[in-house]
């Protein structure tokens, strides 16, 4: 029996609707396979717990999700509380701790979904964005002096190391070389940033003669995010910082015909510390509370742990399952123009699953 130990941080708003769902697909996955057992323990941490403990965690919260296997999170972020509290108060400190120093993301358009763009097909949308994770512009450096007054200063300093830009490009031209476009961009901003990103396209250069089977090209981030827009199609595997990965995902995730669709995955490819999978989303608190929730996105985060952990049979199955429902038409969210509630969109999904054998 393969067991792997799931932490589950359902977290905020529609984060806790939508892990709920992926935890429910795990189960179904585990009764199909029967060689897989998981074992899951949820912790009830995010806003409610801050607004009664004054910490979005326990001190002790990353000794216990080290003992883990991964973990599964639905989101953070509530508006009672202000949003660098609950983001530096969870998410960042586990990205971080547990030099989760990947943040990949596919952005795929499935069959029987229409895209925002127009003229724009199944195959023109299909790519992978591998965000750097733990450092660059989202490192938590910097600080703010004489505040209230008119010589306040506020500085945020982006940290970019050799051994962290070399290890996240190393992992994207691994990533381009399992594709058949084999196919590599990095995004930068080399004109305005002359120090750090000027560096990453050094890095850049150096690690690609490790790879010359790849093609490896670059573009400025603001050009690129027109282009993501104009022409999808030109891009494959496309690496960048934690703020410009950021930023471009969320556009991938619209382009992918709705931000309920996206799934994200915090890897640490070195197994020394659980990975964390999500869902791009956020809390939607415009939403919550009203259980239509896409949850595809965290079930799509389920299926790249699957992945993670060498199930790959499995992950197959589950991404066919989703690209059948979707095409079928019937059980989806409104945001993809259907009337399901979120646990619907689940449970059809798990019935899918089991009447897969
Ligand atoms: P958001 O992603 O929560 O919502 C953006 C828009 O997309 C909203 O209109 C929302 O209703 C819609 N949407 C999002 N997920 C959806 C789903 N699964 N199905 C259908 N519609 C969906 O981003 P926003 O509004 O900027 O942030 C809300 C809160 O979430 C903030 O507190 C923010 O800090 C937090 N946040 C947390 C993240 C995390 O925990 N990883 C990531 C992004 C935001
Ligand atoms: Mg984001």
């Amino acid at each position: 029996m393969r067991n792997y130990k799931i932490a589950s941080l359902p977290g905020d708003g529609i984060g806790i609707d939508v892990t709920a769902e992926a935890v429910k697909v795990l189960d179904a996955v585990a009764r199909l396979d029967g060689g897989i057992r998981f074992e899951f323990q949820e912790f009830p941490w995010g806003t409610q717990y801050y607004l009664k403990h004054g910490e979005m965690m326990p001190k002790d919260a990353l000794a216990i999700l080290a003992s883990f296997d991964s973990i599964l999170l639905g989101a953070v972020g509530d508006p009672s509380v202000a949003d660098h509290v609950t983001l530096w108060g969870m998410l960042l400190p586990i990205r971080q701790s547990f030099q989760e120093y990947v943040n990949l993301r596919p952005i795929k358009l499935l069959p029987g979904i229409e895209s925002p763009l127009k003229n724009k097909g199944v195959k023109d949308i299909d790519m992978v964005f591998v965000r750097e994770n733990t450092e660059g512009e989202y490192s938590g450096v910097g600080g703010r002096v004489n505040p209230g007054t008119s010589a306040e200063v506020a500085l945020q300093t982006g940290v970019f190391t050799r051994h962290g830009t070399e290890r996240i490009l190393r992992f994207a031209f691994e990533v381009a070389q399992k594709r058949p476009k084999k196919h590599l961009t990095s995004v930068t901003k080399s004109n305005a940033c002359n120090y750090s990103m000027v560096f990453w396209d050094e890095v850049f250069k150096e690690v690609g003669t490790d790879y010359a089977d790849i093609h490896a090209d670059q573009y400025l981030v603001d050009a690129m995010a027109a282009f993501l827009v104009t022409h999808p199609e030109r891009f494959d595997v496309i690496v960048a910082s934690n703020l410009f990965g950021d930023i471009l995902t969320d556009i991938g995730s619209a382009i992918m015909g709705s931000i309920g669709l996206g799934a994200s995955a915090n890897i640490d490819p070195s197994f020394k510390y659980p990975s964390m999978f999500e869902p791009i989303h956020g809390s939607a608190p415009d939403i919550q509370g009203m259980g239509i929730a896409n949850p595809l996105g965290a079930i799509g985060a389920v299926k790249m742990l699957l992945e993670h952990h060498g199930e790959n049979e499995m992950a197959e199955l589950l991404q066919q399952v989703i690209e059948q429902q979707i095409t079928a038409q019937k059980v989806l969210t409104p945001d993809l123009g259907g009337t399901a509630k979120t646990w619907e969109v689940g449970d059809d999904i798990v019935t899918r699953i089991l009447a897969s054998r």
